[in-house]
């Protein structure tokens, strides 16, 4: 029987994990189905340019290539969150950076190398988009990552859990700075428009408030939560502020916007802190997390949850089980429809468990204060 031969792809920004799945899919779809991965550079630039050689272009994955990987940070096949064929960035004559369709030139060039299929590793735009490609016939298969964990239909992606790691860890060194110099700490840490990041890290790094895009807040109840810790004694304030926080009736802190339609956000703590400092008597200083939270080796957990999302994306295409995202739910490995996955973005609830415990435990959200 003619091997199975499948494309592999890593897209959106990268996150820790993301080998680690490579590695289960090839090891389990090589071991033990004998199939054939193409492993396409940079997401897929790879497949819009068959000459595309940014370092080395598409090559074929070996066994030996992605054992030793677990524990590598990034990914081995590079990737962009900038190249969705369905909306594709080019100049026209005016040099005007003007967006087109160039889907079809991604099927065509996936006949000529023969492959049968896909397993697309990546975020919820890489998912919207491997469900275009689906309805236009491609045969996928969907892994979810994201340091952001908003992919909807799974209960956790892989890189979230490093990315908070890395944020606690953080959080634990600028308080001993903010404890030793009686400073106001707003410590910025990644997550987009959802609060998943800052809840985790807040909560886990013991912060005095914690805000996110879920949750508007206003600047005069959060000052106001940092005069009350002084008044008890506490000389210094940790605040995790997550980039996509919004003042009630304002709007996120935009950098620029990305041709292709993404926003990329930062400066929210930067602004936050030059309205505290008209309100407090009090140093306020900023710390912003930005990329160090994407890179590094990847948690036990992370390690374990990509392996499994890995192994489960092989078996999906042995089995010939397209159009499917591998997912977490309640602790086992699941799939559910890529359409399913591609429609739902998951945001926090103002209710949600961790909220209200967080809430309990006197940690200030920036909106009046209620203790559960
Ligand atoms: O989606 C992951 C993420 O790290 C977000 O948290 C962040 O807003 C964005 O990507 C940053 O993107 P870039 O790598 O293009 O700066």
């Amino acid at each position: 029987m003619k091997a199975k031969r499948v494309g592999i792809l890593t897209g959106g920004g990268d996150c820790p994990g993301l080998n680690a799945v490579i590695r289960a899919a090839v090891i389990v779809g090589i071991e033990k189905h004998g199939m054939e991965f193409l492993g396409i550079e940079d997401a897929m630039n790879g497949l819009l340019d068959l000459n595309y050689r940014r370092p080395r272009g598409n090559r074929w994955l070996s066994v030996e290539e992605v054992k030793p990987i677990i524990s590598k940070g990034g990914t081995i096949l590079g990737t962009s969150n900038r190249n969705d064929p369905f909306r594709y960035v080019v100049r026209n004559e005016e040099g005007k950076a003007v967006e087109i369709d160039v889907s079809d030139r991604v099927l065509e060039n996936l006949r000529q190398l023969g492959l049968e299929g896909l397993i697309s590793i990546g975020g919820d735009g890489s998912m919207r988009i491997a469900a275009r490609f689906m309805r236009k016939g491609l045969q996928i298969v969907g892994v979810p990552k994201t340091i952001d964990n908003d992919i909807g239909g799974t209960d956790q992606s892989f890189g979230f859990d490093t990315a908070v790691n890395i944020a606690v860890s953080a959080i634990d060194r600028l308080r001993d700075t903010a404890e030793s110099h009686d400073r106001v700490m707003l410590v910025e840490v990644m997550g987009r428009d959802t609060g998943w990041i800052a809840l985790h890290a807040g909560l886990a790094g013991g912060a005095d408030a914690i805000v996110i895009p879920e949750i508007p807040y206003h600047i005069e109840s959060l000052a106001q939560s940092i005069r009350e810790l002084y008044k008890k004694g506490q000389s210094h304030a940790i605040v995790v502020v997550s980039e996509g926080a919004k003042e009630r009736g304002g709007e996120a802190s935009v950098i620029e916007e990305v041709p292709g339609g993404m926003l990329r956000l930062g400066g929210a703590a930067e602004r936050m802190a030059q309205k505290l400092r008209q309100l407090l008597d009090a140093d306020v200083r900023v710390a912003v997390l930005g990329h160090i939270q994407r890179g590094g080796s990847p948690s036990a957990f992370d390690r374990v949850l990509a392996t499994r999302f890995g192994h489960a994306a092989a078996e999906l295409v042995a089995r010939g089980q397209w159009g499917r995202m591998v997912a977490l739910r309640n602790g086992s490995i699941v799939d559910i429809p890529l359409e399913e996955a591609a429609q739902s973005r998951k945001r926090l609830d103002p209710m949600h468990p961790l909220i209200l415990t967080a809430r309990a435990l006197g940690i200030a959200f920036g909106d009046e204060s209620i203790r559960g």
